[in-house]
């Protein structure tokens, strides 16, 4: 099969188009032809060796395909199911025309491969970012980053739960913001004002999925870290913010599901900037790297 491998870990010129054997499924796992694969900032960090993986290694975190074979013990799914998921191995990742996996769902009749792939590591980490506050209906939450990948879906579940949800982002995607249900306020100097201005009461709960070091003001809107939640910002934990880590372990199928099904539904949108054949994965990690996309990055295998 076709890949973008990595030989020696570095700067996005690592990534590379290399023919390499096909895995095979083990108990319990399926093979996926990958017709998507999103593009996180995780693999950046993976692709830079922030990861420690072993070499020639195969990133990416998330996919949308078919099921072309399957292990030992599989049950439920047949070869031909179109699924989304996120591969088992960081090193044997989707950035390929084929990867393994045994933590997938289905995908919706009438949504495609690109917004489901999209919408994986989006929507669980959103889902569990927002589950942490445990808002109610009716209360004003904040949410930073809300024109990215992580922001968009916590805006769209927030407004699915009752919320008046104030998001932030860049002046060229406010509209998209406001698009979502959210009141759109542009980060930049005397944030907290200016989403104080535009408020209707007080901020009841407040989501980071920016990083960027607008915790400080997360905190300031809430008057201390209560029902402050980070996504974005590791080092927040320092000033008493709860940081919530997307890991193997605490992955969740069902808002993907429940995601992908509003996208059926009409109610929820994926926003896809760009996508990017295997052979320019190095182009997309550098304008995943280069920030403000203006949406998803994904490669097409
Ligand atoms: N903890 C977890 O479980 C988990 C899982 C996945 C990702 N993450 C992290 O979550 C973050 C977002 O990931 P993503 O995939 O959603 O990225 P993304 O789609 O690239 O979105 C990035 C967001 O950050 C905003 N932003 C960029 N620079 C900013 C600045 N200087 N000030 C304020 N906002 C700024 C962007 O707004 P504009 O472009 O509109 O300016 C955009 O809304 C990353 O740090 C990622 O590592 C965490």
């Amino acid at each position: 099969m076709r890949a973008a491998v990595i030989t020696s870990f570095g700067a996005a010129d690592v990534l590379h188009e290399a023919e390499v054997d096909t895995p095979v499924p083990g108990r319990g796992q399926v093979l996926v032809e990958v017709r998507a694969a999103g593009l996180n900032p995780a693999e950046l960090l993976a692709r830079s060796g922030g990861f420690d993986l072993p070499a020639p290694a195969i990133i990416g975190f998330e996919f949308a395909g078919t099921v072309a074979a399957l292990g030992d013990d599989v049950t439920g799914i047949e070869v031909g199911a179109r699924v989304a998921g996120w591969p088992d191995g960081f090193a044997q990742g989707s950035y390929a025309e084929f990867t393994l996996s045994s933590n997938y769902t289905i995908i919706p009749d009438g949504v495609s491969f690109t917004d489901a792939a999209a919408t994986v590591i989006a929507a669980d980490n959103a889902a569990r970012g927002l589950s942490l506050l445990r808002p109610d209906p009716g209360e004003t939450i904040v949410v930073t980053g809300a024109s990215g990948a992580l922001g968009g879906a916590a805006v769209q579940f927030a407004r699915l739960q009752g919320l008046t949800v104030i998001g932030i982002s860049g002046r060229s995607s406010l509209g998209y913001v406001e698009s979502l249900g959210a009141i759109a306020v542009e980060h930049g100097d005397d944030l907290a004002d200016r989403v104080r201005a535009v408020a209707p009461g007080p901020i009841d709960a407040a989501l980071d999925t920016a990083g960027k070091g607008l915790v400080s003001t997360l905190l300031d809107l809430r008057g201390g870290t209560g029902r402050v939640v980070t996504l974005a910002d590791p080092a927040a934990a320092a000033q008493g913010v709860t940081f919530s880590a997307g890991h193997p372990g605490n992955r969740d199928t069902r808002p993907v599901r429940e995601a992908l099904e509003h996208i059926a539904a009409g109610r929820w949108r994926t926003r896809i900037a760009r996508t990017f054949p295997l052979r320019l994965a190095a182009e997309a990690h550098r304008a995943l790297e280069a920030g403000h996309t203006g949406g998803k990055l994904l490669l097409v295998p």
